[in-house]
């Protein structure tokens, strides 16, 4: 699909800013809104470990400070051997943020994965009580 390719190519353009010297596991990630605008995100690593932020961290919260609120795709890119899903603390954020999101992981190599965030979080913790 043509709209994924350009979500795609704008994490593997974010992922060229990534900061990861202490793990060297460059991560690229882009968010689309329902508008059509597109947030890229990078992995930013901290001389005090823990302190360091995912990239499809920084895109969610990117596209929420420019006042977007309805967030309909994200794209992972990585150079691993096998697409990389987002870890645990990102899912809990796609989730409050954007619902069940397309996900779209992909490879360097050009492997591709595409999922809902829902099979990937599923029974996520929500505060309200509906
Ligand atoms: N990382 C991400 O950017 N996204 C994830 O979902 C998992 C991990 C980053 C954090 C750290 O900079 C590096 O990858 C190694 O864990």
């Amino acid at each position: 699909m043509k709209d994924r390719e350009a979500l795609l190519s704008a994490a593997r353009a974010a992922r060229e800013n990534s900061h990861a010297p202490h793990s060297q596991f460059r991560v690229g990630a882009a968010v689309r809104s329902a508008s059509g605008r597109v947030f890229g995100g990078c992995n930013i690593e901290s001389a005090s470990y823990g302190l360091g932020a995912c990239a499809e961290r920084v895109a969610v919260l990117k596209a929420i400070s420019e006042g977007e609120r309805s967030l309909d795709a994200i794209a992972v890119v990585t150079d691993a051997e096998m697409p990389t899903p987002p870890c645990g603390a990102c899912r809990q954020i796609l989730w409050e943020f954007c619902g069940d999101i397309e996900v779209v992981l992909a490879t360097m190599k050009g492997e591709i994965e595409v999922h809902r965030l829902s099979a990937l979080f599923p029974r996520p913790f929500a505060s309200s009580r509906r």
